[in-house]
């Protein structure tokens, strides 16, 4: 029996992941394994509700995120990975949950106001897009979580879903603990041209990037704007490359720049050079169990289908009690 307490997060499947969605996510999950009792999930419905108009390339990115997740260090051993549309259950709560889910409480989502302004080229004026949190509320209260790792854009979300299982067991009975959401602590980290590290911006390092890709992204880094000649002394308080280094080099190394940067001891050029085989070594240990698994696609199928059994016994038995609280 494991007396340990359960986690649940999830991810849309979006394409390659980058070292912000790493910092931001995949690290503290890896990290949480050994303490809880940890189900992760692909949230390919939920990329639907966006992209729904053009679904063919949700398939090969569910494959991408799972290759990511693995290489990162999620353990098939030690956590239930499973792809949210391999368990129907999710669909079957989904829509008893929308019953009994106000629209006022779903308008009044920060996020889905957020998201139409910003996506404008996508229509979303969907129902499904509407119902995203009351997907989101099945997918965690499926497996009576504790805890919902989660960055600060999805905490209300997680509001929600309390919201939603409270009046759940308000009307038919206690059946669903009201999951707390666990913050991510993000470090610092942007993109190659120091905006927010974004697919879409085309400024990411990703995971998966081979070491020269690293090496030529890093070069273009940009540093303190303000340092023109390597002769200028620079300021590594607002240089993203130090922020870098703070995460991928020892620390003696971290010092040294930061006074040699100061001084004007040390170029832009072999500082970035000297980063750059940091984290291509920081990274190195993903790169290996990526190429494990590559070579291995029958395991990784195996795998996603051993997680989505895990999971579909857990919502099972979920279900059996929701319909008899229902009694339907
Ligand atoms: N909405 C989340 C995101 O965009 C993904 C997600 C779907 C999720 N279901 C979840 C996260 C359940 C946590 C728990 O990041
Ligand atoms: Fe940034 Fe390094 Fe250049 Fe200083 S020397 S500005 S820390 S890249």
């Amino acid at each position: 029996m494991t007396t340990k307490k359960r986690i649940l997060s999830g991810m849309r499947p979006t394409g390659q992941l980058h070292l912000g969605n790493y910092h931001g996510a995949l690290e503290n999950w890896v990290k949480m394994q050994e303490d809880y009792d940890c189900f992760f999930f692909i949230a390919d419905w939920h990329a639907l509700t966006s992209d729904y108009e053009d679904p063919s390339r949700i398939a090969d990115y569910v494959k991408d995120m799972m290759l990511d997740w693995l290489s990162a260090g999620l353990s098939p051993e030690q956590s239930t990975l499973f792809v949210q549309s391999h368990v129907k259950e999710h669909a079957e709560l989904f829509l008893l949950l929308s019953m009994i889910t106000p629209v006022p409480w779903l308008e009044r989502n920060p996020t889905y106001k957020d998201q139409i302004v910003q996506l404008e080229k996508k229509d979303l004026s969907t129902f499904g897009f509407l119902g995203y949190p009351v997907l989101q509320a099945a997918d965690i209260i499926m497996y009576k979580a504790d805890g919902v790792p989660v960055g600060v854009d999805q905490v209300p979300h997680v509001e929600i879903t309390r919201e939603i299982a409270r009046r759940f067991n308000y009307f038919y009975g206690k059946v669903f603990p009201e999951p707390d959401a666990v913050l991510t602590p993000t470090p610092k980290i942007l993109g190659l041209d120091r905006r927010k590290m974004s697919k879409s911006y085309n400024n990411a390092i990703f995971l998966s990037d081979a070491p020269d890709e690293i090496r030529k992204k890093v070069s273009q880094m940009i540093t303190d704007p303000d340092r023109a000649r390597k002769s200028d002394p620079g300021n590594p308080v607002i240089c993203n490359v130090f922020d870098f280094h703070k995460l991928y080099s020892p620390g003696e190394t971290v010092q040294e720049v930061e006074g040699q940067c100061c001084s004007a001891g040390i170029g832009c050029v072999q500082c970035k050079k000297m980063m750059a085989e940091n984290l291509v070594e920081y990274l190195t240990p993903m790169r290996e169990r990526r190429i494990y698994y590559e070579s291995r696609p029958e395991t990784v199928a195996e795998i996603i289908v051993t997680g989505g059994d895990k999971a579909r016994r857990v919502s099972q038995a979920t279900m059996e009690e929701v319909r008899s609280a229902i009694r339907i």
